[in-house]
């Protein structure tokens, strides 16, 4: 799936002197007007406005975040026979129906916008744009699924009971959207939320229950994954799982899920990357510098689609590093509630100690380009920091963090992508340069799911870029788009002909 900035008419020699490409509105594939009512909202997220900025501010001020109990063993045990039972009423409800009750769930969403990110800002440090971007992203996936599963012409059956474990790096839009797919076509969902942001999930299956979902088509069950989370796989009357987090615990799911007696039971896993961007000598310099500095370091680089490894044809290498010292100066590390805020602190203690030594170790055998200053201090922050590497097969593993690897390349750029490929990973990828035919053959030979051409690579838009990766990064089907809603189904039942 190739998104591309630059007109791919647009020739070489056209563009050579030409004034620089405007980088900000970067989705050059035009977004359906039809696409749910025309009211697609989660591309951009402008704060500018006092019209937008009053209720953030109100918000955050009056939204409390509350600890919530862990669910236990028996907890466990008791929701999924709850959701057993209640299974075969919630898929013998006509597919508008649970349409309807998703679209009513996306306008409260869209109404409590504020409140949302509120939750989002406290319990998961997001900045605000980053807290904006994920409620619609949310309000985006409910409308999305809710006009396809309606559009099937072959209609949806669940498949019983399903079981969504979700990250907390997208607590809200990712959770939601595990959750609704699964519902719209008929399942009973066991829910279990990140343990670092249960709160903002119990925000929204309670307004999912206010929408019409029944409490025995939907139960929320908090607590550690080793326990809770084990416990719902390992669980018999678990019908499918639809997983989004690292791939070591996407291994150990699928290792569970093999070795139960009614396996195979399938597994939708959505996992990490190793992700690259290169950069050929034709590439325009400032477009690639402000599609490195959202890619690598916005979210405080804890995105599955951030970019951790940036290839850079040698010739242009010196000019593009010197940008990248610059940049790494401007940026704004401080409070997530404050809107100037371009980078917050990491998500816990845990998370902050594994990217320190990462850095420590790099400082040591690495060579250090910039490390950004910090604007406002607080806890768990991590500098914006970007390091030289001498080969791509250095980086070993996901940092998820505000970590940049820079490795400058003489060779072919169609090697570049070949030892890309090597390293596993295959979740989203960066192509800069301006030679059309180029970035074709570069996209068609990466194993990558989502691939960008001459702009950043995070925020896919649902609907317009589905997202999902290949290889260690995941199974598929993309979520946000066309094929991802049959896979949580049952085959259609055919009538056999006499
Ligand atoms: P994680 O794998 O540690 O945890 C994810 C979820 O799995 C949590 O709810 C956790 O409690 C649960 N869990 C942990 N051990 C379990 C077990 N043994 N059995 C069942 N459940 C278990 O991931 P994280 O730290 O929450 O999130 C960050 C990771 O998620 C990164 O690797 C990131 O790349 C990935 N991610 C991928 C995507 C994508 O779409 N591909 C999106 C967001 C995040
Ligand atoms: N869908 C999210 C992104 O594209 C993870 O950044």
């Amino acid at each position: 799936f190739v998104h591309q900035l630059a007109d791919p008419s647009v020739q070489v020699p056209e563009l050579l002197g030409s004034p620089l490409l405007d980088v900000r509105n970067t989705s050059a594939l035009p977004l359906p007007p039809a696409l749910y009512g025309g009211r697609l909202n989660s591309a951009g997220a402008d704060l500018t406005a006092p019209a937008q900025r009053a209720p953030l501010q109100a918000a955050l001020e009056s939204t409390p975040v509350r600890a919530v109990p862990e669910a236990t063993a028996a907890d466990v045990d008791a929701a999924m026979q709850r959701l057993h039972a209640g299974f075969t009423a919630w898929n013998a409800r006509p597919v508008a129906a649970r349409a309807a009750m998703l679209r009513r769930a996306a306008d409260d969403l869209d109404a409590r916008l504020a409140e949302f990110c509120a939750l989002l800002v406290k319990e998961a440090f997001k900045t605000q744009a980053d807290c904006v971007a994920e409620v619609r992203e949310a309000v985006d996936f409910l409308r999305y699924y809710a006009d396809q599963a309606e559009a099937d012409a072959q209609g949806m059956q669940g498949r019983g009971v399903f079981v969504c474990i979700s990250p907390w790096n997208f607590p809200l839009a990712i959770f939601a959207g595990q959750v609704v797919a699964a519902l719209v076509v008929g399942n009973a969902v066991a829910a279990k939320p990140a343990e670092q942001t249960p709160y903002v999930a119990l925000q929204f299956v309670e307004l999912l229950h206010q929408a019409g979902v029944p409490a025995d088509a939907l139960a929320l069950l908090h607590g550690p994954g080793e326990t809770v989370g084990a416990g719902l796989v390992a669980h018999a009357h678990t019908a499918g799982v639809c997983f989004t987090g690292s791939t070591a615990v996407a291994q150990i799911i699928n290792k569970a899920l093999a070795a139960k007696p009614n396996s195979p039971i399938p597994l939708i896993a959505e996992t990490g990357g190793l992700n690259a961007m290169v950069v050929d000598s034709t590439a325009l310099p400032e477009q690639v510098i402000d599609a490195v500095v959202q890619s690598a370091f916005r979210s405080a680089g804890q995105r599955c689609s951030a970019l951790r490894l940036l290839c850079v044809q040698s010739s242009i290498a010196d000019g593009v590093i010197e940008m990248l010292k610059g940049a790494l100066q401007q940026l704004h590390v401080g409070q997530p509630a404050n809107l100037a805020t371009d980078v917050g602190p990491v998500i816990d203690d845990e998370a902050h100690t594994g990217i320190s030594r990462h850095v420590e170790r790099l400082k040591r055998d690495a060579k250090l380009i910039a490390e950004a200053p910090v604007t406002e201090p607080m806890p768990r922050q991590i500098r914006p920091v970007a390091f030289e590497l001498p080969r791509i097969a250095d980086l070993g593993e996901e940092i998820f963090g505000p970590v940049l690897h820079v490795v400058r390349f003489d060779g072919s750029v169609d090697d570049v992508i070949q030892e890309i490929n090597a390293l596993g990973y295959g979740l989203t990828l960066g192509i800069q340069t301006r030679i059309d035919s180029r970035a074709q053959r570069l996209a068609d030979a990466a194993c990558i799911g989502n691939v960008y051409v001459n702009r950043n690579i995070i925020g896919a838009v649902v609907g317009v870029q589905p997202f999902g990766g290949e290889g260690l990064s995941g199974t598929g089907p993309k979520a946000g788009g066309p094929d991802y809603l049959r896979r949580f189904c049952a085959e259609p039942h055919i009538d056999a002909p006499a």
